[in-house]
């Protein structure tokens, strides 16, 4: 087991510049910030700011064009070994279960990709759904699912193969806000059961501060960090979080923040 507090990702002076046949975009400029083991840090910032990015520079879809990124004690080469990549779980805003197949078969497809088979990982994919209150839906096609009940088998699925490490890019951000912050709450219940490295990433000010130990705030045109947020709130977090004045504080100063940037580009 982790110490807690150990770096698991680490992003040193990262740039990331996109060239193009009509222009140049550096879609993150000096981009550094760790996240301990086992803790859930956000990221929020404005449409454009190179939050998706990040994520597939983990996935080593795309090369930084400076700086370094650090998955344990790894240091990302040029061939980033698969044991790196298999570590993390992927959850997106559209989970995109595939029609023909069941929830339950859903859920463990990336097993199946990854070639995990046998009783323990069977195991494992039936302790998510008993978790993530889909048992009962085990067979059903996903179209006969509701969207937040997708959302919530898309989460599942990005948990199948045990990664250490789950980065979500916006996982609710497409549903209501009552429903948004039940999935939340979920997912931090699963957090807490089973561990996990997280970067959330959102739109949500609300959604960050509820979710994480720590928020990064970036910032457009280039792509950069302008703060760092340590949220001293204790965990397990229920709904009764929303009311406390500290937790009203924190999404206050962030969203002020974010005004100003959103200020600032209008100039
Ligand atoms: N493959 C690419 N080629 C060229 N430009 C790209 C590419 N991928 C991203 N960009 C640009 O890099 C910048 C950052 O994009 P990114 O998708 O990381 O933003 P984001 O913060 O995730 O935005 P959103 O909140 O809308 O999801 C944008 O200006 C985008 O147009
Ligand atoms: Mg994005």
């Amino acid at each position: 087991m982790q110490e807690i507090n150990q770096p698991k990702i680490r992003f040193q002076g990262v740039d990331k510049v996109f060239v193009t046949r009509r222009q140049t975009i550096q879609a993150l400029k000096d981009i550094s910030f760790t996240v301990p083991a086992r803790q859930i840090v956000s990221i929020v910032g404005p449409s454009g700011c190179g939050k998706s990015t990040i994520i597939r520079l983990l996935d080593d879809i795309i090369k930084p064009s400076a700086g370094d990124i650090y998955v344990d004690d790894y240091r990302y080469e040029q061939e980033v070994p698969k044991e790196i990549i298999r570590k993390m779980g992927f959850i997106f805003q559209r989970p995109n279960l595939l029609p023909w197949l069941t929830v339950r078969e859903n859920v463990a497809f990336p097993q199946r990709v990854l070639g995990l088979k046998g009783p323990k990982w069977e195991q494992i994919v039936d302790e998510l759904m008993e978790m993530g209150r889909l048992t009962q839906y085990a067979d059903a096609k996903p179209s006969s699912l509701s969207g937040g009940m997708l959302q919530r088998a898309g989460v599942l699925r990005g948990m199948s193969t045990r990664p250490e490490i789950l980065l979500m890019d916006e996982p609710f951000g497409a549903l209501d806000q009552t429903l948004r912050e039940q999935l939340d709450l979920e997912t931090l219940s699963l957090w807490e059961r089973l561990g996990q490295t997280i970067i959330f990433i959102t739109h949500n000010v609300r959604e960050a501060v509820l979710m994480s130990a720590r928020v990064y705030v970036m910032a457009t045109q280039p792509g950069r960090m302008i703060a760092e947020i340590p949220i001293e709130l204790p965990y397990p977090r229920t709904l009764d979080v929303l009311l406390d004045p500290k937790f009203i504080a924190y999404e206050q100063r962030i969203t002020a923040l974010i005004g100003e940037i959103d200020l600032a580009q209008i100039v």
